[in-house]
């Protein structure tokens, strides 16, 4: 049935039906036994101020510096990312930061919020109106631009660890490489790492020696191909972490799991690398 034909009541239905429940965007329930809420223009608006820190690279000789934007919590959305794209879209569009998916998929939008690396899509406005939000963007990297992090390092170093399966076996055309409910429980809590940077930028050991020292995303990500039974090259990529700076920087800080948005524990995996490295080859 074309949509010109349904009638009024049909429509709102299908349209109920499609909508995305309010809890996948995070969005507090509504209450619907009682009255409906007022609109949002007749609230008496709710006025917060963010810092954010800018920093052009076309202007060289203007030092970085924190920028002030007022909001009306009544006129946003309920996450970090919503007042932001309002900032960019209403107020400022030199303003300048990373995001994609709004749903804590692809990883983009990490930045240091309140102190917190975080991502801003999944990172609620704090409703405390007397104080500011400060946004940064994730520490001690090198920036490109206002909130968005240089990320060339991070992803040489994940590249460093052949992030992918690696057999010996020829491959058998037409046939899976195959594994047991137990072997894939196995990578549980590391696959679904978004690979966004909150944890490694949050580690004091990687600050310092980030130029060897391989950080708790990447040390999860290797681990999670040394676990994987499918994975015939176990011993060199442990062989690959068994020197003084890759895996031995970690010193058990753990702000990489007290960070992580995706509530992962890289700080553990570290562990299980270092205890596999300590047992030798199998
Ligand atoms: Fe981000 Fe968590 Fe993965 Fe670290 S472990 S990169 S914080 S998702
Ligand atoms: Fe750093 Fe986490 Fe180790 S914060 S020191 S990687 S446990
Ligand atoms: Fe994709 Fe935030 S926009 S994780």
């Amino acid at each position: 049935m074309s949509a010109s034909v349904l009638s009024r009541s049909a429509l709102r239905a299908a349209a109920a039906r499609t909508s995305f429940p309010a809890a996948t965007r995070g969005l507090a329930s509504v209450a619907t036994s009682q009255a409906p809420p007022s609109t949002p223009e007749s609230k008496a608006p709710r006025m917060k101020k963010f810092q954010v820190y800018r920093w052009n690279p076309d202007q060289p000789e203007k030092k970085p510096y924190m920028q002030e934007y007022e909001l009306d919590l009544n006129q946003t959305g309920p996450m970090v990312l919503d007042a932001l794209i309002r900032m960019k879209n209403e107020m400022d569009p030199t303003l300048t930061f990373r995001r994609s998916c709004r749903e804590g998929i692809c990883g983009s939008c990490a930045m240091n919020i309140g102190g917190t690396n975080t991502l801003a899509c999944l990172c609620r406005i704090e409703s405390d109106t007397t104080t500011a939000t400060k946004i940064y963007p994730l520490p001690h990297t090198y920036v490109v631009k206002d909130l968005v992090p240089d990320l060339t390092q991070f992803y040489k170093q994940y590249k460093s660890i052949k992030p992918y399966l690696q057999r010996k076996d020829a491959p058998t055309p037409m046939k899976e490489n195959i594994q047991s409910i137990a072997d894939r429980k196995k990578l549980d809590g590391m696959y679904e790492c978004i690979l966004c940077a909150c944890c490694s930028t949050s580690c004091p050991s990687y600050w310092w020696n980030s130029s060897e020292y391989l950080g708790p995303a990447v040390l999860m990500q290797s681990y999670r191909w040394i676990a994987d039974s499918r994975d015939q090259f176990t011993e060199e990529r442990k062989a690959a972490l068994d020197n003084e700076m890759s895996v031995y920087r970690c010193h058990t800080i753990m702000n990489c799991a007290r960070t992580c948005p995706k509530g992962l524990n890289p700080g553990l995996a570290i562990a299980k690398i270092k205890k596999e490295l300590a047992l030798g080859s199998s």
